[in-house]
This record gives structure tokens, C-alpha cells and sequence, in this order.
């Protein structure tokens, strides 16, 4: 097999073909207990982290703004609820279970002028060149079965000068914090899983997805290489999370 037909499915290297249709598998089984489970983890902390994001996303009047692997709809909430005058958000999300509880959760809370849902997968964006002014991907990033190909579709749909902002777990800097964190995320998250979920295999998924995924350096280079620039990011906790911002050249 081809270095570029490869993907890396948790800690299996598989045909890049077939990686979609195995994350898909896994949040089609966790949606139901998703937003509990990033509850129980993260003792509810990944809240503050997505309004974090959505601030260094800086919108403004007029936007068209995009949230990628929306999900249960988190991200597109906080959006929502001060999502300037004019504007419009587009929430998209592959997996039509995440998506149609986050469309619910948003009905829920009075988000119904303003937003649209979109099924969609990040490789193939159904958006005109340049006609996105705001992207944001939380968490989603390393799920994607083709992570240039989506930074690529990004910038295609993203006007000259507007804004990526990427939210996702990295590589943990302070060796005593990353030892720790290793502890905690090997034992607890896969029995949380198992307690919580009834579903320990989909939870190992997230800790090994983390483990392989590219780390900051890296995906500022995947991000120059796609097109943007002036990238910076900010590591949150040492690591456990950065926020990448970028801006399309
Ligand atoms: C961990 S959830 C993040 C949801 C939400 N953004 C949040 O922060 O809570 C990851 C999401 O990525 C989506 N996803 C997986 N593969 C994708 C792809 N190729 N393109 C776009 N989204 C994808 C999944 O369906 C899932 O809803």
C-alpha cells in the first residue's frame, strides 16, 4: 500500500478507504452519551475551552461561519447565542445522529433563525470557492480521514484573509503532566467508557486517536502547506488541548 493510502485508525494502520466508515461507526454509538461523557472527563471543563475558541474566532457582522465536525453541537451553541447581526452559521457534521442531536439541542435553547445543518464530511465541503468567512473544527480534526485533503477543502471554501481556528487534544509539553495525563487517560477514559457507555472499545478509539495524532509543530505545517498563515496556537493545560488560528493567504 501506497505511504499516502494509509490512514490511522486509533492504533491501527489501515486503508485510508476504510478509516471513515470505522469513526463513523464509533460516533454512531457514542452520540447518545457524548455530551456526558465529555462531561464526566473533562469534569466539564472542555465548556470553557469551546468558548475559548469561538472568542479567537472573532465574528463580526455579515459572516458566513462554518463549524466543522459540529457533532452534538456544542461549538455551534455558544455561536449561536451571540452570532452577530446578518450572519449565518453552517454546522457540519458527517454522522447524522451527532448532527440531528446538536440541531435538537440547539432548537432546545431558541437557536432556530440563523443556522443550517449540513451532512458533510470535511474532504469534501459542499461550499463555493472563497465563501466562507469563519471556520472552526473542535475536536474534530483528528477524526478526518484525510487531514491535508481537509485543510485543502478549507482553504478552497475560505475567503483571502479570513480565519481557521482548530481546537484539538495535542502533545502534552511538561514531562510530569504528560506522565500523569498518560495514567489518566490510559485507566480511566476506557472504564468511563465501559461504566458510562457501556462501550469501553469506542473510548479506547479517543485515547489512541489522541496518542497519534500530529502534535502542534506539525499541524502548523499542515496548515502552511494547505495555505494559510500568520498561524499561531495556544496550548492549553501544557498541551492536553491547543487552539490552532490561522488566517487564509
Ligand atoms: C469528537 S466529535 C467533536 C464534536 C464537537 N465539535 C465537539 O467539540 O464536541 C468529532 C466529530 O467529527 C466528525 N467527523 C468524523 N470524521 C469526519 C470527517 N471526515 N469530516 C468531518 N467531520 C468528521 C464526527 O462525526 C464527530 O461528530
Amino acid at each position: 500500500m501506497k505511504k499516502e493510502d494509509i490512514g490511522i485508525f486509533g492504533e491501527e494502520r489501515i486503508p485510508k478507504k476504510e478509516k471513515y466508515g470505522k469513526v463513523d461507526a464509533v460516533f454512531e454509538t457514542v452520540a447518545e452519551r457524548y455530551d456526558l461523557m465529555n462531561d464526566l472527563m473533562s469534569l466539564g471543563i472542555h465548556r470553557l475551552w469551546k468558548r475559548y475558541a469561538v472568542e479567537l474566532l472573532d465574528l463580526g457582522k455579515d459572516q458566513v461561519v462554518l463549524d466543522l465536525a459540529s457533532g452534538t453541537g456544542d461549538i455551534s451553541k455558544i455561536i449561536g447565542a451571540s452570532l452577530p447581526k446578518g450572519s449565518h452559521l453552517f454546522s457540519c457534521d458527517p454522522n447524522f445522529r451527532m448532527l440531528s442531536i446538536g440541531r435538537d439541542k440547539g432548537i432546545d435553547s431558541g437557536l432556530i433563525g440563523g443556522i443550517s445543518h449540513i451532512c458533510a464530511r470535511a474532504e469534501s465541503l459542499p461550499f463555493a470557492d472563497f465563501s466562507v468567512d469563519r471556520g472552526i473544527i473542535g475536536f474534530g480534526l483528528r477524526n478526518f480521514t484525510d487531514i491535508k485533503s481537509s485543510l485543502d477543502e478549507l482553504h478552497r471554501i475560505l475567503d483571502i484573509g479570513s480565519r481557521l481556528v482548530i481546537l484539538e487534544f495535542s502533545t502534552v509539553e511538561s514531562p510530569l503532566l504528560s506522565k500523569l495525563y498518560n495514567l489518566y487517560s490510559r485507566n480511566v477514559i476506557p472504564t468511563l467508557g465501559s461504566i458510562v457507555a457501556k462501550d469501553k472499545a469506542s473510548y479506547q478509539y479517543l485515547v489512541d486517536s489522541i496518542k497519534n495524532h500530529p502534535d502542534q509543530e506539525s499541524i502548523k505545517k499542515m496548515m502552511e502547506e494547505a495555505g494559510f498563515g500568520r498561524i499561531e496556537y495556544f496550548n492549553i493545560l501544557s498541551g492536553i488541548v491547543t487552539i490552532h488560528v490561522g488566517f487564509r493567504l
